[in-house]
């Protein structure tokens, strides 16, 4: 299965706090851009290194650099934004690659509205970034989206997943490995992940 729960004593601790009712919007956002910074860690254990000779105080050292294009970065508008400082502080040089998505009312499936993408995203690796990963459809369909532009290396990070979202995702892109701080019980009628955090866009940028 492509799927981690990233285990870690400050993750379970901050993923507690980010729960609470009373947790304030500042501090709210703070702690999503702390966890993800541990995600972003996790999913990019695999980077590729290639050394180079550098000089220091003691003449020429051998270093290790990342080697390849830079890592695109692809929010899911609007909560995936809450995550994007985090990826930013251990990867500042990420392009960014933004998608909108909003939810037809009839059929439920995920529509685009937004799409800005480098026009080398294909040979990049890309890392979508979501905070919910609820019912999977629209981590499927930015899948989607990056594949049909030539994309061969995808990752994506999220805050809470839940069973079904794992399992579609699984189905329809059993290669792209997902890194979650939690995975929870289930998904309400509305389609909430319970027991979730709310609202994550409501709660990043305070539209409650
Ligand atoms: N989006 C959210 O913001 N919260 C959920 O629980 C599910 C989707």
């Amino acid at each position: 299965m492509s799927f981690q729960v990233v285990d870690h004593p400050l993750i379970k601790h901050k993923v507690g706090l980010l729960r609470r009712i009373d947790t304030s919007i500042s501090h709210f956002r703070q702690l999503m851009q702390e966890i993800t910074i541990m995600l972003t860690y996790e999913a990019t254990r695999d980077l590729l290194l290639k050394p180079r000779e550098i000089m220091t105080w003691m003449g020429p050292v051998e270093a290790q650099r990342i080697s390849g294009k830079k890592i695109s970065v692809v929010p899911i508008l609007r909560a995936g934004l809450g995550m994007l400082d985090g990826v930013l502080t251990l990867i500042p040089s990420a392009r960014v690659n933004v998608v909108g998505l909003y939810r037809d009312e009839k059929t439920l499936y995920p529509v685009i509205y937004y799409k800005k993408f480098n026009k080398d995203i294909q040979i990049r690796d890309a890392l979508i970034i979501d905070p919910m990963l609820a019912t999977g459809h629209s981590m499927a369909k930015v899948c989607e989206m990056l594949t049909d532009e030539g994309c061969k290396n995808i990752k994506s990070l999220c805050i809470v997943a839940a069973p079904e979202g794992v399992a579609y995702m699984n189905e329809n892109y059993p290669d792209v490995m997902i890194f979650a701080a939690a995975l929870d019980d289930r998904l309400n009628e509305e389609g909430y992940i319970i027991p979730g955090l709310g609202d994550a866009g409501d709660r990043i940028f305070g539209t409650k």
